[in-house]
């Protein structure tokens, strides 16, 4: 049954929106997942269709949640339900509010793995490793990848980091300390985008700028598979937050004479420019050290070595971890919250409870990704096509599963289910702009997302 439960929370100003809504849209997608699955997927073409795939699906996707969010004022499924009910609809719509949830809750299961690396990675660089690395100029970057190895192969440690996140992201949930966040979230945003663009600059004097632009801007579509193009329709879900909630809960608490529009590209812009600049510094160290773009296009395992060399490098090493993990945790708050409003709402638990028992299931499911990664027996059972081990296996279920049809649902109902008036009078766009966002909520996102489905499983094949 749905509870007639209604937020009445609001952000204290547009501002304080676009922050947390940008807070949880960058984070590690940005920072460590664009950067290594643009390599795993050959580059230019795959950045391409990324682009186009934010611009037509991601925006008109988040525009639709905000909205939802805000017509219901209520949490994802309760906000769904209420919608199709006002339009003469089904509530069991809620489904998308409670699909969001769960890829949500999956998704955070691995998040807080990789935010623990970059907690692990502030001490190495405060500890000088990477400078150490450095010291043997031949195997430099070996030296760089057996620290992450090492990492990775320890279960002991990866529980250690995994535990603090959990713990960390558990405590702010529980408290509800926006306040505090908003202020942090004001000045290292910014300064998260100054210093990556001045290792950017940097990366681009000692490394091999060139090669990078062109790896990364050089559209060849030869170098795509279809099974890249589901990948960066994916990661446009995944790096804009979509599908998983939370864009319908920030909604929930959007002052009315918000442009839902307006703000809704200016989230994905501030997105997508961190992630091609996290590109940019990364590939030309990749390229100057002959790594394998499909395989150290990473933060973890490139940027190290420009650590290394630079002067103050150690410095600036701690410093750019230290705010990764604060991107990290503002997306993973943003996770938490969506599970915990969840189950406050739906279940009647307080705030604290809820929070605690969101967090001790991540907990334990993280447990899996952990076992994955180091290498653990029962961790690598083979999970088909979605990969080898419970880590893969979430990644794709997520990524390239629940987040798009989660987005196919989002924009069919926005599309056809919610009357046109309604959607109207909560975008309210200029006649023009109004049908175009409608052209591609109704055909180009739903279309565009079964087409890309069906080639992934072959369907169209079998067809032609
Ligand atoms: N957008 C976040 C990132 O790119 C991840 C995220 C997904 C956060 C879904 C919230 C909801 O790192």
């Amino acid at each position: 049954m749905h509870t007639e439960t209604h937020v009445s929370n609001r952000w204290s100003s547009r501002y304080a929106y676009i922050l947390a809504a940008t807070g949880a849209a960058v984070g590690l997608g940005n920072l460590w997942k664009f950067p290594y699955i643009m390599g795993e997927n050959g580059g230019g073409a795959f950045v391409l269709v990324y682009l186009l795939c934010i611009l037509f699906i991601g925006i008109p996707v988040m525009m639709a949640e905000v909205a939802i969010g805000k017509r219901g004022r209520s949490t994802p499924a309760n906000a769904a339900a209420m919608v199709s009910v006002e339009s003469g609809h089904s509530s069991h719509w809620s489904v998308i509010g409670s699909m969001g949830v769960l890829a949500g809750f999956l998704i955070l299961s691995f998040y807080v793995v990789i935010a623990g690396w970059a907690a692990a990675y502030v001490l190495y660089a405060g500890t000088g490793e990477f400078s150490a690395a450095a010291a043997n100029s031949t195997t430099h970057a070996e030296a760089i990848g057996t620290l992450f190895g090492n990492l990775v192969s320890s279960i002991p440690q990866l529980l250690i980091w995994t535990t603090l996140t959990v713990v960390a992201v558990v405590y702010v949930i529980s408290k509800g300390v926006k306040d505090g966040l908003e202020t942090a979230v004001t000045y290292l945003m910014p300064a998260l985008l100054v210093l990556l663009i001045c290792i950017m600059c940097y990366s681009a004097i000692v490394g091999d700028f060139a090669s990078a632009f062109a790896f990364m801007f050089d559209v060849d579509f030869s170098k795509l598979t279809i099974k890249g193009v589901l990948v960066a329709l994916g990661h446009a879900f995944f790096t804009l937050s979509l599908a998983s909630g939370i864009m319908m809960v920030y909604g929930a608490y959007l002052p009315e004479g918000v442009s839902i529009a307006k703000t809704s590209i200016m989230i994905a812009i501030a997105d997508t420019v961190v992630a091609l600049i996290a590109g940019l510094a990364i590939y030309p160290i990749v390229f100057a050290h002959g790594l394998e773009p499909s395989a150290g296009g990473s933060i973890v395992q490139s940027l190290p070595i420009a650590f290394g060399s630079m002067p103050m490098g150690d410095f600036v090493g701690t410093l750019f971890f230290i705010m990764v993990v604060f991107a990290a945790f503002t997306s993973a708050i943003a996770l938490l919250e969506s599970a915990a409003a969840y189950l406050v709402e739906r279940q009647g638990l307080t705030r604290v409870k809820a929070a605690i028992i969101a967090g001790s299931g991540i907990w334990l499911l993280s447990l899996g990704t952990i076992g994955s990664l180091a290498g653990s027996e029962w961790a690598q059972i083979n999970f088909g096509f979605m990969g080898g081990n419970i880590f893969d296996a979430l990644d794709y279920l997520t990524a390239n599963i629940l987040l798009p049809l989660g987005g196919l649902l989002i924009s069919v109902f926005a599309g056809w289910i919610i009357k046109t008036e309604v959607v109207k009078s909560e975008f309210s766009l200029a006649p023009w702009q109004f049908s175009l966002v409608m052209v591609l909520l109704r055909f180009v996102a739903p279309l565009g997302i079964l087409f890309v489905f069906a080639n992934s499983v072959g369907v169209l094949d079998f067809i032609s």
